[in-house]
């Protein structure tokens, strides 16, 4: 059983390009119910159509209600639980966020809580941190925060330009990100250790 997910972008796609080539490959207990975006003129969503998969613009241009009002409708139409954020520039609101609890999951490149936010890239490297990398959590109400689900971390060489960087972080995004949705889909959210889990 392949469970539809919706996966959510703002830009390029690269995430998503690697999520379809996984599900393609039969990697991934999942299908591409649609993808949305806030974002009309996304890279990543004009693939998205060219490859045939289903697109949703989401109109935050009168506020964030709106938005999720219909990410939301997208989601019931689609039969689609599972939300997949992949280079989503939007904060997702608190009453969306304890709606779909535990139901959203997102992508962070550095290892979190190091260098939250838009630019955990650049902000780690030009601290002068030697050891960086990506964090795959489930989304709780705080920006970049929840309970991580896989981390992978990436060393910053001597000589290293941030693209350099950039572009070892972003081949392991590719790498983790398929492997982790499968996991959390067949086990839900395996970060809280299993004897919790079976308290009810
Ligand atoms: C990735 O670096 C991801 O970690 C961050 O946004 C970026 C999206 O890149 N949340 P892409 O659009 O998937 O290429």
């Amino acid at each position: 059983m392949r469970t539809p997910i919706g996966i959510l972008i703002s830009g390029r796609g690269s995430n998503l390009m690697a999520i379809k080539s996984a599900a393609d490959a039969g990697l991934l207990r999942a299908h591409i119910a649609f993808v949305g975006s806030d974002n009309p003129a996304a890279p990543g969503l004009t693939w998205a159509r060219e490859q045939g998969l289903q697109t949703i613009e989401l109109d935050y241009s009168s506020g964030r209600l709106r938005g999720e009002e219909q990410l939301e409708q997208a989601m019931v139409y689609y039969d689609t639980h599972h939300l997949v954020l992949a280079g989503f520039m939007r904060i997702l609101s608190e009453r969306f966020v304890e709606r779909h609890k535990g139901m959203i999951i997102n992508i962070h490149p550095s290892l979190l809580p190091s260098f939250p936010g838009k630019k955990g890239i650049e902000e780690a490297f030009r601290y002068g941190v030697k050891v960086t990398g990506v964090t795959v959590h489930i989304v709780d109400e705080q920006v970049d925060h929840g309970p991580i689900l896989a981390q992978e971390a990436v060393t910053v060489e001597e000589g290293d330009t941030l693209q350099d960087l950039e572009d070892k972080i972003h081949g392991v995004e590719h790498k983790i990100y398929p492997v982790t949705i499968d996991r959390w889909l067949e086990e839900g959210d395996f970060s809280l250790p299993r004897l919790r889990r079976s308290i009810p």
